[in-house]
């Protein structure tokens, strides 16, 4: 027996003796192989345009067309069937000859059945090879689109790509790859005609087809089968369609619809499979970008209300460091105006926009170490004891300890710890020196104390400008970091004298 592969395979037989017709078609058809007849090259042409076969046996004599003129056509149409050449006129000659021109093999008239058979089980072999390499060829393609997918970020893209893929690796002469409205992507309808495409013009039903799509995997449609889809000026027998979903976890996202209307291509089985597995990454896309754009959405909001509670929590830490100047007279607005002689002294400097905002709240923020002091030993005529010095002098590990939990002030430490050193050391609560000290302490630094020296105090009248500059001039590189000095009195004499 011949061994025949699962599938059936189908045989045309090409003959213009009806004997031999019918010997072959009776005893082939008993093998169990799907076998129609006909008696000229162009009966078989037709048939061939109509469905694929995966032998074609054919006579190499006949009148009107040889089996070596048959063999040609079916070349030039691009069917995918194996040529066997019959012959009583067998010559070395004539059999090279159909080899050279695509013949798989020939038969010598008069044959026996088994040779018949030997022949065309090494065919099917052969047809079958040509079947696992064009898998091959779409598994591949699959893999370039899959690793293009992967490399793309842009949803467009990537649906293009494989908009791109469907129309080449089908043949098909037109393809279109349409979202559904309700989905949370903008709606999106992309199509493609064959540059060579020789179909006229068309229209798609789409409404019905998505209908007829329903829950299925997907459709193949071949003939009459599409003309409830496929709007045309002449129905063609020829045309076929295939319409697959894209779907992902029972979600109908869109559709992919292939469609030829030529002879050239007929849709198959292995065309639908592949148009199912592009169907399948298209479906993964969109769904990614609906998840991303989700998410991004998700954290939109997040850092709003973020930013939000933030606001809230800067408003309360500001409203405690001005309840501690409220009660007092002398203070009063100091930390406000703290922050608006560093905020100057720092744009005056050059520094970002970002490090001129933190030192702007770090000012308002400076003594907020003061709330544990009350506010009589604060607003003290007379000259402070060693034990209130001493507690006086804890407020800037006071403000530290009070910032630390709070993640997003920590950036401001150290304006708030450190605007009590002194450029030579001196200072406190470290004694750090120089450039030791964080740029925002050597700048609130000089900002307070100009502050202090310019308002009234319970213990002395407010100083001039003038003298406080001439303070902050013969403090400059002991008391404080010189550069802020020229800075603020450059930027002091620029506010003066506009
Ligand atoms: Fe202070």
């Amino acid at each position: 027996m011949r061994g025949v592969p699962e599938k059936s395979f189908s045989i045309l037989i090409v003959d213009d003796e009806m004997v031999i017709r019918d010997v072959l078609e009776d005893f082939l058809s008993s093998e169990g192989f799907d076998v129609v007849s006909v008696s000229s090259g162009h009966e078989a042409l037709e048939e061939l345009d109509e469905e694929p076969y995966d032998a074609l046996l054919s006579d190499l004599m006949m009148p009107g067309m040889t089996g070596l003129q048959l063999i040609e056509e079916v070349k030039k149409r691009g069917h995918q069937v194996v040529p066997i050449i019959m012959t009583g006129y067998g010559t070395i000659e004539t059999a090279v000859h159909a080899m050279k021109i695509g013949a798989y093999d020939y038969i010598l008239k008069p044959f026996k059945m088994e040779e018949v058979l030997q022949v065309l089980n090494r065919s099917f072999e052969r047809q079958q090879l040509q079947r696992e390499n064009i898998d091959l060829k779409h598994t591949v393609n699959i893999y370039r689109i899959s690793e293009t997918i992967a490399s793309t970020k842009n949803v467009s893209e990537i649906l293009k790509e494989i908009l791109n893929a469907s129309l080449e690796e089908t043949g098909a002469d037109y393809v279109r790859l349409q979202t559904y409205e309700e989905f949370a992507v903008p709606d999106l309808c992309m199509e493609r005609l064959a540059e060579n495409g020789e179909c006229g013009p068309f229209e798609l039903n789409m409404e019905p087809l998505c209908e007829a799509l329903g829950s299925q995997g997907s459709l193949l449609l071949r003939g009459e089968e599409t003309a409830p889809f496929v709007q045309q000026d002449s129905p063609s027998l020829h045309s076929s369609l295939i319409a697959t979903p894209l779907r992902i976890s029972n979600v109908t996202l869109g559709i992919i619809v292939a469609l030829s209307l030529s002879k050239r291509t007929r849709f198959s089985e292995g065309h639908r499979k592949f148009l199912s597995i592009l169907a399948t990454k298209a479906a993964a896309s969109l769904e990614n970008f609906r998840l991303i754009d989700k998410l991004k959405e998700a954290n939109r909001e997040l850092t709003e209300a973020n930013r939000a509670i933030q606001e809230n929590f800067r408003q309360t830490i500001l409203g405690f460091a001005r309840a501690i100047e409220q009660n007092d007279p002398y203070t009063r607005g100091h930390s406000d105006r703290v922050a608006k002689y560093s905020r100057l002294i720092a744009k005056t400097m050059g520094l970002g926009e970002p490090f001129v905002e933190d030192i702007t709240f770090a000012g308002q923020l400076h003594d907020i170490g003061k709330i544990g002091i009350s506010p009589q030993k604060l607003n003290k005529a007379g000259k402070l004891n060693a034990p209130e010095i001493r507690m006086f002098r804890r407020h800037p590990e006071m403000g530290k300890r009070i910032l630390e939990p709070i993640s997003f002030m920590r950036h401001l430490i150290p304006g708030v710890y450190c605007h009590h050193e002194k450029y030579d050391g001196t200072g406190y609560p470290q004694g750090l020196k120089r450039e030791e000290i964080p740029l925002m302490g050597r700048i609130i630094a000089v900002a307070d104390t100009y502050d202090a020296m310019t308002s009234d105090r319970s213990y002395r009248k407010a100083l001039s400008e003038d003298v406080a500059v001439e303070e902050l001039r013969r403090n400059s590189g002991t008391q404080f970091d010189p550069q802020v000095v020229t800075a603020f009195l450059d930027a002091l004499t620029k506010r003066n004298t506009v």
